[in-house]
Order: C-alpha cells, then sequence, then structure tokens
C-alpha cells in the first residue's frame, strides 16, 4: 500500500517536511533526548540527511516506513516523530520521539495507539513489536499502556551513549498480536 497521512484525537501524522528542521534539530542533537539511543546527538548535516531520508520515505509504493511528522492539531507546531516499519523479512516495528518540552502529556500514548490502528485495522498486520533501553520507562510505559506484551530481555544487548559513556545497555522487547489488539 502506499503511504498514508493519518490523525488522532490532538496529533496530525504528516510527511516529513523541510520546516521540520529546527524542532528535529533541537530533539537529535539533544543529550537528554537521545540518552537512551545507540546513536549518538546528530550534526546539523547528519539531521538534513535524515530529513530528506524521511521525506523519501513517504514517496515509496509500496511504503514500507510509515514514518511521520508528529504535529499539534490545536497549534500547528510538530513536536517529533514516530514510524511503523517493516520488511519481508523483518517483523513490524514501531519507534516515537517526542521533543522534552511535550513529554509526559499523553501524547506517547496516542502515537502508540494510532500506530497500532495503521497497522492492524488499515494495513492488515499480524504482529506489532517495539524495543527500548531498559531504563527508558516512557518508551516502554507506552509500550505497556498501548497493551504491548514484554516478550524479552535482552542483557549488555548494545552500545548506547546513556548520555555519553557509552555504556553496554539493557533492553526489552514488547509484542502486540492482532488477536490481543483491543481498539479502545
Ligand atoms: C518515550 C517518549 C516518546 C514518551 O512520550 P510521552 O508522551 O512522555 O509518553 P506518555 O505521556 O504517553 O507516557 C506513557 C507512560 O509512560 C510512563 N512514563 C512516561 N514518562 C515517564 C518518566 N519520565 N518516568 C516514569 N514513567 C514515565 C508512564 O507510565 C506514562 O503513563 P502515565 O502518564 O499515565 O503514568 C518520550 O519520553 C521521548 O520522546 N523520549 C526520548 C526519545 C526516546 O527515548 N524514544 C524512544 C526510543 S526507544
Amino acid at each position: 500500500m502506499h503511504y498514508i497521512e493519518i490523525e488522532s484525537e490532538r496529533l496530525l501524522f504528516r510527511k516529513y517536511e523541510n520546516r521540520d528542521f529546527p524542532v528535529f534539530y533541537d530533539i537529535l542533537s539533544n543529550l537528554e533526548n537521545m540518552k537512551y539511543r545507540s546513536s549518538e546527538p546528530k550534526n546539523e548535516d547528519d539531521v538534513r540527511k535524515y530529513l530528506q531520508w524521511g521525506i523519501q520515505c513517504a514517496e515509496q509504493n509500496p511504503c514500507i516506513n510509515y514514518r511521520y511528522a508528529v504535529v499539534l492539531k490545536h497549534t500547528g507546531e510538530t513536536i517529533g516523530s514516530c514510524e511503523l516499519a517493516f520488511t519481508n523479512k523483518d517483523p513490524a516495528e514501531l519507534a516515537w520521539e517526542l521533543h522534552r518540552n511535550y513529554w509526559r502529556k499523553g501524547y506517547g500514548t496516542e502515537i502508540g495507539k494510532t500506530l497500532l490502528k495503521l497497522g492492524f485495522e488499515t494495513l492488515g498486520l499480524r504482529r506489532i513489536i517495539a524495543d527500548c533501553n531498559t531504563l527508558n520507562m516512557g518508551s516502554y510505559g507506552i509500550m505497556e499502556k498501548i497493551g504491548m506484551r514484554r516478550e524479552a530481555h535482552y542483557v549488555k544487548n548494545y552500545r548506547g551513549n546513556s548520555a555519553l559513556n557509552y555504556e553496554w545497555c539493557d533492553k526489552y522487547q514488547y509484542a502486540i498480536l492482532r488477536e490481543e489488539w483491543n481498539v479502545n
């Protein structure tokens, strides 16, 4: 299926646009925002390449990476990004990141629910997974609130920046099957 834009109660999920650069740069260059990622904070050049890659994701047909800029309906501000990505070989996987000024307002949970709806209802997927650092309570908090099950705890699985000591990090993996998905 081709890329589609979607929406939820408070959020619009649209294609990346060049005007998203300032907020994406603010997110991806910031240590607090990037603490639990395997990659380092990004420089301007990295973010420009990432933005162009995101724009291209929406042009592929069939689409294998539903990558969205997340926009607040009531102000029009871009507050983060998310994706539902899969290939013939890899399971469908969710990811999300919000600008730190917008954490703890339930937007992450709203994103997760919307991506599950896209995956199960629109794309007819069978199983969807997500993973995160075991210290990333916000990320696995979303997974639990949207009904995903913890399936694995990988010990010292990847080198994370954990705000730059590059420690070996544990990772949780969560999953949900279509028959477990509860629309509400
Ligand atoms: C992960 C992230 C998207 C969470 O977004 P959010 O909008 O704050 O999430 P929600 O407000 O929907 O919170 C969901 C649940 O997670 C838990 N949670 C969220 N932030 C938490 C925190 N700082 N400490 C403890 N629990 C937290 C809570 O259980 C919360 O539910 P509650 O508010 O009803 O108690 C956000 O923290 C973020 O962008 N982090 C940086 C990028 C990142 O780490 N992305 C994930 C990579 S795997």
